[in-house]
C-alpha cells in the first residue's frame, strides 16, 4: 500500500512510525512533514489547508490511501478534496468535522444524540455572557466557539478573566465545571461501525502539579491502570456509537478518528470535548501500544469495511510520552534553537524514541526548533514506572536552549502502581 500522511507534527511522526512497521506499505509519503518524519518517510511540500494541492500530489504519487493527521485541513475540507479523486482518505469530510470545528455544532449533535455533557450556553453579546457565568458560578469554562488549538479554553475562579475570554471572542460556550480526572479515548470509524482504541491520559497544563496555562498537551500515558476495566465498553455504548449515529441520520456521516475528551466526574462520564482527529500527544503512546498493523485498519475505515475488520491487539505493557516545549510556549515560542543529543537517545535507548513535532534542519543540516512543541520522547516497558524512567532517561540525553518540560508525567499512576503491588510500603 502507498500511503500519504499528512501533516507535519509529533502525531504524524507516531503515525509514520506506525506505518513504517506495517509489512502492507511498500511507500511512505508525508506532507509537509518535519525534520524527524524524513527518516521514515519521503517528504514532500504542500500547503496542507489547500484541498485541492493535496489531492493532485495524492494522484502524482499515487497514492492508495491518504491520512489527514491534523484538524485544520479537515475542517478545511482536504478529506473531500481527495475523496472526490476516488482516492482512500482517512478522515472525516469539512461538514462532519464541524464536530470539532465548532464547540456548538458538538453540543448540539450530543443534546440530539442523548451523549452526557456539561450543561451549557452558547453567548454571542456581554449581556448573555454575564447570565451563563452567573448561572452556573465558578469556577467558570469558557471556550472559544471556533479552532484554537488546545488554547481557547480558560477555566477560572475569577470572574473578570472568565468576562474577559469571553468578551474577546465572538462566540462562545459557557458551560458548567465537570470535576474528576480525564480520560481521551480514541475511536476508528468508517460512519457506522466504531472500534475503540485504548484510552489515554493527557497532561494539558504547562507545569507541573497541573499548574500555568492550557497546552496543545504536555505529555501523556497509556494504559490507564485507575479506570474502570468497563470504562471502554461504556463510552462506545453512551458517547461514540450514539454520535457517530447522529451525524450519519443528518447526512454527514463521520469517518475518521472520533476522539472523545471524557471527564470521569462523581456523576458519571461526561464529554468535555470532542475532537475530529488523533489527538496529540496521546496518539504517541496509543500507537506504541497498538500490534495490529495500522494502514490496513485506517484504509477498512476509509473504504467503510470496519465491521469485517479483526479484533484489535495491544500490547500488554505500558508507553509514556514527554513533550518538551520551546521557550516561552504556551505563549510565542522562541525557535531556532539547535538540538543535540537525538542520536544518543537512538543509539542507546532500545526502548526510547524521539518524535518530532515543531522541528526542521537549518542551512547547515542541524536539526533545529519551529514551533512551540519541539519533540515528544516516547518510551515503553511492562508497565508505567518502567516506560516513565525509560522517556526521562532519553529526554535527559537532548538538550535544546530554553526548553521546558513537565518532570511529573505519568508519576502518580506509576506510584499508585507501585504501592499496590507492594502494600506493606
Ligand atoms: P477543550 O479544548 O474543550 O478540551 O478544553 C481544554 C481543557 O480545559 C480540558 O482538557 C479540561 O482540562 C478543561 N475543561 C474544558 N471543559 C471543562 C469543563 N466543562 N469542566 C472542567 N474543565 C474543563
Ligand atoms: N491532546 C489534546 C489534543 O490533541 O487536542
Amino acid at each position: 500500500m502507498n500511503v500519504l500522511v499528512i501533516g507535519g507534527g509529533a502525531r504524524e511522526h507516531a503515525l509514520c512510525r506506525a506505518l513504517s512497521l506495517d509489512s502492507d506499505v511498500s511507500a511512505l509519503h508525508c506532507a509537509p512533514g518535519n525534520a524527524g518524519i524524513a527518516d521514515t518517510a519521503k517528504l514532500h511540500a504542500v500547503d496542507a489547508l489547500d484541498g485541492e494541492a493535496v489531492a493532485d500530489l495524492a494522484v502524482r504519487l499515487e497514492a492508495d490511501l491518504v491520512i489527514v493527521g491534523p484538524e485544520a485541513p479537515l475542517v478545511a475540507g482536504v478529506a473531500d478534496a481527495v475523496r472526490a479523486r476516488g482516492i482512500d482518505c482517512f478522515g472525516p469530510s469539512r461538514e462532519a468535522a464541524e464536530l470539532e470545528g465548532s464547540k456548538a455544532f458538538a453540543k448540539d449533535v450530543m443534546a440530539a444524540a442523548g451523549v452526557p455533557t456539561a450543561r451549557s450556553y452558547v453567548c454571542t453579546t456581554p449581556a448573555e455572557v454575564d447570565e451563563a457565568l452567573d448561572a452556573f458560578g465558578a469556577p467558570y469554562v469558557v471556550k472559544d466557539d471556533g479552532l484554537a488549538a488546545g488554547k481557547g479554553v480558560v477555566v477560572t475562579d475569577d470572574l473578570e478573566a472568565a468576562r474577559a475570554h469571553a468578551n474577546a471572542c465572538e462566540r462562545v460556550v459557557i458551560e458548567e465545571y465537570l470535576d474528576g480526572p480525564e480520560v481521551s479515548l480514541f475511536a476508528v470509524t468508517d460512519g457506522e461501525t466504531v472500534v475503540p482504541l485504548q484510552p489515554a491520559q493527557d497532561f494539558k497544563r504547562a507545569l507541573d502539579a497541573d499548574e500555568g496555562p492550557n497546552t496543545g498537551g504536555m505529555g501523556a500515558y497509556s494504559p490507564l491502570p485507575w479506570a474502570d476495566p468497563k470504562l471502554v465498553e461504556e463510552v462506545e455504548r453512551t458517547v461514540l456509537q450514539p454520535t457517530v449515529d447522529e451525524l450519519r441520520r443528518r447526512g454527514t456521516p463521520f469517518s475518521g478518528l472520533l476522539y472523545a475528551g471524557l471527564a470521569i466526574t462523581s456523576r458519571g462520564v461526561r464529554v468535555i470535548e470532542f475532537n475530529a482527529r488523533f489527538g496529540d500527544p496521546e496518539t504517541q503512546v496509543v500507537l506504541a501500544r497498538l500490534k495490529t498493523p495500522l494502514a490496513g485498519l485506517l484504509r477498512a475505515a476509509a473504504n467503510g469495511t470496519l465491521a469485517a475488520f479483526p479484533a484489535l491487539r495491544w500490547s500488554e505493557g505500558a508507553a509514556v510520552t514527554v513533550v518538551i516545549a520551546s521557550h516561552n510556549y504556551p505563549d510565542t515560542p522562541r525557535t531556532g534553537d539547535p538540538i543535540t543529543g537525538l542520536e544518543t537517545v537512538a543509539e542507546k535507548d532500545e526502548h526510547a524514541y524521539v518524535l518530532h513535532a515543531g522541528t526542521k534542519l537549518d542551512a547547515d543540516g542541524r536539526v533545529v526548533s519551529a514551533g512551540g512543541r519541539v519533540l515528544s520522547v516516547t518510551a515503553t516497558g511492562s508497565h508505567l514506572g518502567k516506560a516513565r524512567e525509560r522517556a526521562y532517561r532519553a529526554v535527559e540525553r537532548i538538550t535544546l536552549d530554553g526548553s521546558h518540560h513537565r518532570m511529573d508525567i505519568a508519576a502518580k499512576v506509576a506510584e499508585a502502581a507501585v504501592a499496590a503491588e507492594n502494600p506493606a510500603g
